[in-house]
């Protein structure tokens, strides 16, 4: 269950479409390795007083958690993935960002509740990524003490360095991304190691190395607008728009829109 039921919009503030290295945000503290550490060592402390208490579901008045997860059930279920992936019974799945790991552990009951004894001889194997040690930590706590009977893989790891091993020694067929590009995006200072690019410029490039032909990124964002979340992830990457999740729209001052977006990328975008 969800500790708190609010979402929040990580310190929005839309860049105008420009392209690429023209998307800007403001500077923010959520961009920070140390904001984080804090925010999940005070989520692990609530959960040892109170083990209901697993944390914050971000971009829960979207649903967004819910219809992810939906869209990944349908896809298997239809077998309507890329070919590939459409078929497979043994699917890896890959939570970028993972922090308390909620949508890795709801998305785990979904598919044994879905496709428990349909689909016999499934098999899914749930990795979680994150650069803060207190969120793998917290995150390894929940699993242990909540699905002893499940096996899931948190593993500290910095999406943004250059030489990170696990980048190049692991591969996964589903990726996801819920607010973790959003929170790199809120730090807009220059990384050395890639040439004074930020963040938001390199993690598509870094994400698809842990990508093969049939792989599907499923980022959701309430940072970016569609077409600047295509245009950071498609640039300089072989990632191409596979689908996207649609959400209520709304219209406000003759404007149009909602307040996130869901966009599926298929490497290689044979598909697109
Ligand atoms: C808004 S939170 C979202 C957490 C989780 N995906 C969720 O929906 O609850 C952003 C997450 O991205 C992680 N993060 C930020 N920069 C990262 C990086 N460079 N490498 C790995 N994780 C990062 C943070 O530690 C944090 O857990």
């Amino acid at each position: 269950m969800c500790g708190s039921e609010k979402s929040r919009k990580l310190e929005m503030s839309y860049g105008k479409e420009r392209m690429t290295d023209q998307i800007e945000l403001n500077q923010s503290k959520l961009g920070t390795r140390e904001y984080w550490n804090e925010f999940y060592r005070k989520e692990q402390q609530n959960f040892q007083d109170n083990e209901d208490d697993t944390g914050e579901c971000w971009f829960n008045d979207s649903n967004a958690e819910e219809k992810m997860i939906e869209f990944i059930i349908n896809n298997i279920q239809e077998a309507t993935f890329p070919d590939g992936l459409a078929n497979k019974s043994d699917i890896s799945f890959l939570d970028i960002g993972t922090g308390n790991g909620h949508l890795l552990f709801q998305l785990c009951e979904q598919l044994n509740e879905e496709l428990g004894d349909k689909k016999e001889g499934n098999q899914f194997h749930f990795h979680g990524i994150d650069y803060s040690p207190d969120s793998i930590q917290f995150a390894t706590s929940i699993a242990e003490k909540k699905y002893p009977k499940n096996s899931f893989n948190f593993c500290q790891v910095d999406l943004l360095s250059k030489d990170e091993a696990f980048l190049n020694s692991h591969s996964f067929d589903i990726l996801l991304d819920k607010g973790t590009l959003d929170a790199i995006a809120l730090n807009q200072d220059p990384i050395a190691e890639f040439g004074g690019k930020r963040g938001m410029d390199v993690y598509a490039k870094q994400v698809a190395r842990m990508m093969k032909t049939h792989s599907i990124l499923l980022i959701t964002s309430c940072n970016f607008t569609e077409k600047e979340l295509i245009t950071l992830v498609t640039s300089g990457t072989n990632l191409k728009v596979w689908s996207k999740i649609k959400y209520p729209n709304f219209s406000f001052g003759g404007m149009e829109g909602s307040t996130v977006v869901s966009i599926a990328f298929v490497q290689n975008g044979e598909f697109a």
